[in-house]
């Protein structure tokens, strides 16, 4: 039989943050599918449906155009109106812009900005005519600063911001939502992904990615434009980057990214 629940994508979903919105699909009575770079996704799969959701993995890559269509094509042979799309795949680089390997960096804005431009296409043409659907676009507090020795990702996240602002507005009364989120420093594998384990933020203690992620989720179910995800330190930190010099927070922000020695 059908299944009678939502469907819910989350890109990234095989960990991380990612799979956390993941299960808080799950846990809100929505089925899921996820996609993933490795194998790990079929995995995450196996972990939502032991929460009571139907869940559909599809690994693929998420930094070229067939790895970003081909899970729109996965999703959509399911047969069902998606409701609800998570937005949330994306990597990191650390180390400093003159030594580090330009490929590596179009791969970053492949996946963080081309990708998510490409699925929101997909996504919003999806919805729009079924005139109902909420969008989870995963930025960073990263987007209020300039990010010194995480120079491209920065600016790749004030992008998914700005992004997800602008969408939500040309939406309006569309009945599709747009949401971002952005994270302060979470407790997943990023930022050793990033290269970035042997650095003051590679050691600093981060917010728990459960509380990220159900903050995220609240705040796409209840159609706000955007949230901080975690604790109150977090979100104070984002409140005083509005006032702050660009040069003062480039400074700090170098203080804690800047590898060592
Ligand atoms: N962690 C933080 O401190 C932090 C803070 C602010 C914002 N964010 C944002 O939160 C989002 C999730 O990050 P995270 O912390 O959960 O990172 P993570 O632990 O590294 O997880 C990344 C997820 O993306 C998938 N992925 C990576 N490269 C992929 C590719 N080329 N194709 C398909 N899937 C790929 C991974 O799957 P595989 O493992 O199978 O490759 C995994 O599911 C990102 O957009 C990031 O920018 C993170």
């Amino acid at each position: 039989m059908t299944s009678q629940r939502p469907l819910a994508l989350v890109t990234g979903g095989s960990s991380g943050i990612g799979f956390e919105l993941a299960k808080q699909f799950a846990q809100n009575g929505f089925d899921v599918a996820i996609s993933g770079s490795s194998g790990k996704v079929h995995d995450a799969a196996a972990a939502l449906r032991d929460l009571g959701a139907e869940a559909y993995a599809h690994k693929a890559d998420a930094a070229t155009y067939e790895g970003v269509e081909g899970f729109w094509t996965f999703v959509t042979s399911l047969g069902r109106p998606v409701e609800a799309a998570a937005l949330n795949v994306g990597i990191g680089i650390g180390g400093a812009f003159v030594d580090n390997d330009l490929e590596d960096e179009f791969r970053l804005i492949a996946i963080n900005v081309t990708g998510t431009v490409h699925l929101a296409k997909r996504v919003v043409q999806h919805m729009v005519p079924n005139k109902r659907g909420r969008i989870l676009i995963t930025s960073s507090v990263s987007a209020t600063l300039p990010t010194p020795y995480e120079t491209v990702y920065g600016p790749s996240k004030a992008f998914g911001f700005m992004f997800a602002e602008a969408l939500r507005e040309e939406l309006r009364d569309t009945g599709v939502t747009v949401t971002a989120l952005l994270p302060g420093a979470t407790d997943s594998e990023f930022h050793k992904n990033a290269g970035m384990a042997n650095s003051a933020i590679g050691d600093m203690k981060k917010n728990d990615k459960t509380l990220v992620a159900r903050q995220g989720f609240e705040a796409l179910m209840n159609d706000v434009d955007h949230v901080v995800g975690g604790d109150e330190d977090t979100k104070q930190q984002v409140v005083k980057n509005r006032t702050t010099p660009e040069p003062e927070k480039a400074a700090r922000h170098a203080r804690m990214t800047k590898l060592r020695g």
